[in-house]
């Protein structure tokens, strides 16, 4: 797995797919993720808390060389997920943490450890990687 530009962009590649740079006119299919409770639990996202979410990331792209990436599914070209880094505030101190979601049709087949897995060879090492956060209910997401 590596990272590498792909017009002007980064792009991460695992098996199943690609993961690059989010953008405004990801807005609706990454709507379809963080907006469903199921996903979410009760910080499910309306689309305009979306759109604030991709604003707020896409300055990592150029400040750290990384963030919160898209996740695109080969097969079908489509937005199913983000997964990546992200530099969070935490009691005073900052730090960067792997963080990913996937669309819930999406679960159950090894995408998301897959995708993790291919942040975390090419960009977990030189960030020091040590933490993730995920929904304490969310049994999936500890294991
Ligand atoms: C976290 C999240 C992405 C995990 O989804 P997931 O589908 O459970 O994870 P994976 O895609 O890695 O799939 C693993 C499952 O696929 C199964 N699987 C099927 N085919 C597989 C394959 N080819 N390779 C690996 N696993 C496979 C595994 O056995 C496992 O099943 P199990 O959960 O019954 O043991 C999803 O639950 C989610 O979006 N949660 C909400 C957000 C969240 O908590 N994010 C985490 C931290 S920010």
């Amino acid at each position: 797995m590596t990272l590498r530009q792909r017009a002007g962009q980064q792009v991460l590649e695992a098996e199943r797919t690609i993961m690059r740079e989010l953008n405004a006119s990801d807005a609706d299919g990454l709507q379809e993720v963080i907006g469903d409770p199921h996903v979410m639990g009760n910080q499910a996202r309306t689309i305009e808390q979306t759109r604030g979410w991709i604003r707020y990331h896409m300055p990592g792209y150029t400040e750290h060389g990384f963030a919160l990436w898209a996740v695109i599914a080969k097969d079908r070209g489509e937005l199913i997920g983000d997964c990546g880094i992200l530099y969070r505030t935490i009691a005073g101190g900052g730090e960067f943490g792997l963080g990913y979601h996937l669309r819930r049709d999406c679960w159950g087949c090894g995408i998301a450890t897959e995708a993790a897995q291919a942040v975390c060879d090419t960009v977990g090492t030189a960030t020091r990687v040590t933490s993730g956060r995920c929904h304490a209910a969310h049994q999936h997401s500890i294991t």
